[in-house]
């Protein structure tokens, strides 16, 4: 980690996991769909799922079952769609309740403080999750994921979020839940925030066990 805290003058948010606890939906409809096909479910499977864009989750479960010859392309994006419908089912109830601890202060902090703020987020989703938890306004720049050439953990995704918000990658903080978004921030030239288990993001420049703990002045002091 070259850059030292005052040089960031930019904050690129993962979303999934990382501002809503929306990863355990995810989780929930991948697996209800992996159980179907006879996959079985495993933390390994469930934590690699994390950060990934809808089509290569799937063949990730499919490869996971040794399955992934069985479908056509036509079959594997009905089965996409069955997932993504249980999923969009679960965030239509949700609320600004489900924001996750410390994170709407932390917001409100790096606005205070001039930051500028992005989101770098996989999912298609998105913005409609950010208009449940009405945080729309927080983020006036979001990369779109169906833009994109490749999906985490390729760089592209947290390089395109810094354009958008007119900085260099040296210049901004990356935040994320996931190995794949860690090493996509990382490979960006960013500082990398990991959010979560010491194990799953030990390749993050700072980490914090829970969003709660994930303040300015904590990643201040940790960047040194
Ligand atoms: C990521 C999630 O943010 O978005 C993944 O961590 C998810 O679990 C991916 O598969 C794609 O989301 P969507 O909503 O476009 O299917
Ligand atoms: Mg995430």
């Amino acid at each position: 980690m070259a850059t030292t805290f005052d040089q960031i003058k930019g904050f690129v948010f993962d979303l999934d996991g990382v501002i809503t606890d929306t990863s355990l939906y995810h989780t929930k409809a991948w697996r209800q769909l992996a159980e179907k096909l006879g996959v079985t479910w495993t933390k390994t499977l469930e934590d690699g799922l994390k950060g990934i864009s809808r089509m290569d989750s799937l063949e990730m479960i499919l490869k996971a079952g040794n399955i992934q010859d069985k479908y056509t392309q036509d079959e594997k994006v009905a089965l996409a769609t069955e997932k993504n419908t249980n999923y969009v089912n679960e965030i239509k109830k949700m609320t600004p309740a489900n924001i996750l601890p410390g994170i709407k202060a932390f917001l409100d902090d790096l606005r205070a403080n001039g930051y500028l703020i992005a989101l770098a987020s996989a999912s298609k989703n998105g913005p409609t999750v950010l208009t449940q938890l009405k945080l729309t306004d927080y983020f006036p720049k979001v990369v779109d994921p169906a833009s994109l050439s490749k999906g985490k953990p390729d760089p592209e995704i947290y390089i395109r979020g810094a354009e958008l918000l007119g900085l260099a990658p040296e210049a901004c903080v990356g935040v994320e839940d996931a190995a794949a978004g860690i090493e996509a921030i990382n490979a960006a030239n960013e500082v990398s925030v990991g959010v979560g288990d010491a194990t799953t993001l030990a390749d993050a420049d700072v980490r914090f066990d829970d969003t709660a703990q994930m303040t300015l002045a904590n990643i201040k002091a940790a960047m040194g």
